[in-house]
């Protein structure tokens, strides 16, 4: 079992701390902003060593693994420094700020023979597991078409997020539903996105993207008003929708099958969330790393770059200055 540092402080670290433990994760050390920070972190959750030095966590000998959980546009630099460490690294979502910045860290964690994930948490959740294998295995026939939506009127909140953090809401919501098209469709040949962009950041927005064949993905996703939060995966024989919150979701209808299936019985799916949600994904690392393996099939470096390379198409159609 890889032995834990933690850098950040917040409250995602809060929830992932939580469910790392309940899995009988072993954790050594926590990075915060200031020692006042990091010490109350350390308490909280029973962590044997807390400072506001970096190198102080990151140079630790009972430390084999860390989990950063910092703003989106402190994820290269940080990474960087604990593959430089020796360390393996679990990285929040967006694992960068640009499809170049990922490629290179993937690079960089091949070089020091080190594991590194982006932690795409949705990919792990029990009920995404069944519906990947359930859709991928043909129930659905081909697979023509994705919609999702992520949108909630909570940005930017005071102190977060702020352009200067890389506080996109593309990247940070917007990255949900970009993830799910992808499991099903792939690369898309053709993005088109519209959106809300206020003092250099991106508040709202929208994208179609288009595969060859007429497959295509729906998306949309904001920070300054609701937008539906369930998502769905259409195909030649049915479909499926996703109930709200979709990238955390416990239940699923799945319309396929027979008539009464399709049209007025839909089969319902249900994995009820353990802990705060995290415990798969921790799970999975650990067992990725405990095996060697420096990356994980599931949410692999090709995947994830594919990934943010759309979030980089979108944001650029998004800035473009046709509207
Ligand atoms: N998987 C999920 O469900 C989920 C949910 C929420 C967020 N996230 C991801 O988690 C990451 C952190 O988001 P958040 O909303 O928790 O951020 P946050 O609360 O603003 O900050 C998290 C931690 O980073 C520290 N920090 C702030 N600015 C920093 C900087 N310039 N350099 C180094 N550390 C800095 C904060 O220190 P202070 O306490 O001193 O400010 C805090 O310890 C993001 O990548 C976000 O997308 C994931």
């Amino acid at each position: 079992m890889p032995r834990w540092g933690i850098v950040g402080t917040g409250d995602i670290s809060d929830r992932v701390v939580a469910d790392l433990l309940d899995i009988s994760g072993e954790i050594n050390g926590v990075w915060g902003r200031t020692a006042e920070r990091a010490d109350a972190f350390a308490s909280r959750h029973g962590i044997p060593f807390a400072t506001s030095d970096r190198s102080a966590l990151l140079g630790r000998d009972d430390i084999d693994a860390v989990y950063i959980a910092t703003p989106a546009d402190t994820h290269t630099a940080i990474t960087l420094e604990a593959l430089d460490g020796g360390l393996h690294v679990l990285v929040e979502k967006p694992i960068t700020t640009s499809a170049a910045d990922a490629e290179m860290l993937f690079a960089r964690a091949a070089q020091a023979d080190r594991f590194l994930m982006e932690a795409m948490w949705m990919r792990f959740n029990p009920l995404h597991v069944e519906l990947i294998q359930r859709i991928t295995g043909g129930e659905l026939g081909a697979i023509r078409s994705v919609r999702a939506s992520f949108g909630t009127p909570f940005f930017p909140r005071p102190g977060k997020a702020r352009p200067e953090d890389g506080g996109s809401i593309l990247r940070d919501r917007g990255i949900y539903p970009v993830t799910l098209a992808h499991w099903f469709l792939g690369d898309p040949d053709a993005v088109t996105a519209r959106g809300v962009i206020s003092d250099g950041i991106d508040l709202a927005g929208h994208a179609t993207l288009d595969h060859s064949g007429g497959a295509f993905a729906q998306l949309s996703w904001s920070g300054t008003e609701f937008l539906d939060l369930s998502a769905a995966v259409s195909g030649e024989r049915g479909w499926i929708t996703i109930d709200p919150m979709f990238w955390a979701g416990s239940t699923a209808r799945v319309h396929a099958g027979t008539a009464e299936r399709i049209f007025r019985a839909p089969e319902r799916v249900e994995h009820p969330r353990v802990g705060n949600g995290y415990g798969p994904m921790l799970e999975a690392v650990t067992a990725a790393i405990d095996s060697g393996l420096r990356e994980h099939p599931w949410h692999d470096a090709a995947t994830t770059i594919s990934i943010t390379r759309t979030l980089d198409r979108i944001l650029v159609d998004i800035s473009s200055p046709s509207l």
